[in-house]
C-alpha cells in the first residue's frame, strides 16, 4: 500500500524540493500551506497531475489539521515563521505559529497515530556557536524568538518520542540554497548577490566579509528528509543537516561574479548587529545513521542556480 504524507510548508521554497523528491519516490503526498510566503506555482505541476492534494490552512487551525491528517502515515513539519527579523518585531505571532502551531500538529498526530513526525529545526538554536564544528551536542543558544520557538519545537518532539507516544526525528537544516529560494535570512544573501550581478550593480557585504557560513543545496536537504522518514535508525535523534563545508561571504561573493561572467564590484559596509561570525555543520551523525551524503558541489550549484537566476525575463 502506498505511503502518505503531509508536508506541513510544502509549498515553500525546500518544502516544495521535498514534496519533488518524495513524489519522485512514490509517496502520496499532502500538503498544508497558508499560502503566506510559499505560492502555489511551486507545487502547481504536482497538484495538476493529482500527485498531489494541498489543503490550504493555517497549521494553528484544528479543523485544518484534522483535515489534512486524515489516513497519513508520516508528517514533516516545515510551515513556519522563518524570518528572524519578523520574530524580534512580533515575538507572540513566530510563538503562536512556531510553538502552537507545532503543538496543535504533535497533539493531532498522536491522536491519528501517525507512524513517525520528522520537525524541521534550524541551526540557529546554536546562536554563535561556541566551538566549531557544530556538532548535535554544541550547547544551544538561541539568539531570537525564531531560534527559541525552534529549541521548544524540538524539545516538545523529544519529549513525546522518549514518552513512545509519537516517534519523532528532528533536524536542524543550516543555509540551505537552490532555486525557488527569496530572500531569506539563511541563503538570501546568495539571491541578492545574484540580482544585484543581474544589474550590474556592486555587492554590498556587511563587515569584512570574512564570516563563514554552511552553505547546502536543497537537493540535498530534500534526500535527507526522505532518509529521516525511512531511517531505522531515525528516530529520537537530533541531526545536523549541512554540506559540512565553510563559504566565507567573500569568497561566496567572488565566485558569483566569476561564474555569472561579470565584473560587479564587491562594496562593504558595517556589520550589522546579532550577525553570526562563523558557522557550519559537523555531519558525521547524520552520515552515520541516515546515510545522508551531500552532492551538489557549491560550485556546480551556485552554477545551476545561476542559470536559472540569470534569465532576463
Ligand atoms: N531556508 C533555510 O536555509 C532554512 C534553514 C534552517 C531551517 N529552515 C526551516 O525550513 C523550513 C522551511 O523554510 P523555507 O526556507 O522553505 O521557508 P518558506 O517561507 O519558503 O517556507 C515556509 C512555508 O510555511 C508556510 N507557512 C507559514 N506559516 C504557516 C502557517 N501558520 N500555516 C501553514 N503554513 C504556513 C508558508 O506559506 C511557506 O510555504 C522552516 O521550518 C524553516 O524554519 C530553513
Amino acid at each position: 500500500m502506498l505511503k502518505k504524507v503531509l508536508v506541513t510548508g510544502g509549498a515553500g521554497f525546500i518544502g516544495s524540493h521535498v514534496v519533488d523528491r518524495l513524489v519522485l519516490e512514490g509517496y502520496e503526498v499532502r500538503v498544508l500551506d497558508d499560502l503566506s510566503t510559499g505560492k502555489l506555482d511551486n507545487i502547481q505541476r504536482h497538484l495538476s497531475s493529482g500527485k498531489v492534494e494541498l489543503v490550504k490552512g493555517d497549521i494553528r487551525d484544528a479543523s485544518a489539521v484534522k483535515q489534512s491528517l486524515d489516513g497519513v502515515n508520516f508528517v514533516i513539519h516545515m510551515a513556519a515563521l522563518i524570518s528572524v527579523p519578523l520574530s524580534v518585531e512580533n515575538p507572540d505571532l513566530t510563538f503562536d505559529i512556531n510553538l502552537l502551531g507545532t503543538l496543535n500538529l504533535l497533539r493531532s498526530s498522536i491522536k491519528e497515530k501517525v507512524d513517525r513526525f520528522v520537525f524541521v529545526s534550524s541551526c540557529a538554536v546554536c546562536g554563535d556557536p561556541e566551538s566549531l564544528p557544530v556538532t548535535e551536542q554544541t550547547r544551544t543558544n538561541p539568539i531570537s524568538p525564531y531560534a527559541e520557538s525552534k529549541l521548544i519545537g524540538e524539545r516538545y518532539c523529544l519529549g513525546f518520542s522518549e514518552r513512545q507516544l509519537l516517534n519523532s526525528v528532528v533536524l536542524r537544516f543550516f543555509n540551505v540554497y537552490g532555486p525557488r529560494q527569496g530572500m531569506n535570512d539563511y541563503s538570501g544573501v546568495i539571491t541578492r548577490f545574484i540580482e544585484r550581478c543581474k544589474q550590474k550593480l556592486p555587492l554590498t557585504i556587511y563587515g569584512d566579509g570574512s564570516q563563514t557560513r554552511d552553505f547546502v543545496n536543497v537537493k540535498d536537504v530534500a534526500e535527507a528528509v526522505l532518509a529521516s522518514v525511512k531511517g531505522g535508525k531515525a528516530v529520537g535523534e537530533v541531526f545536523n543537516i549541512g554540506s559540512g563545508k565553510h563559504t566565507s561571504i567573500n569568497e561566496l561573493a567572488k565566485t558569483i561574479i566569476e561564474l555569472a561572467g561579470v565584473n560587479s564590484e564587491i562594496s562593504y559596509e558595517k556589520s550589522r548587529s546579532g550577525d553570526i561570525k562563523d558557522s557550519y555543520a559537523d555531519i558525521s551523525k547524520a552520515k552515520m545513521l541516515l546515510g545522508y551524503e551531500p552532492k551538489v558541489s557549491f560550485r556546480d550549484g551556485l552554477q545551476s542556480l545561476l542559470e536559472e537566476k540569470m534569465v532576463v525575463t
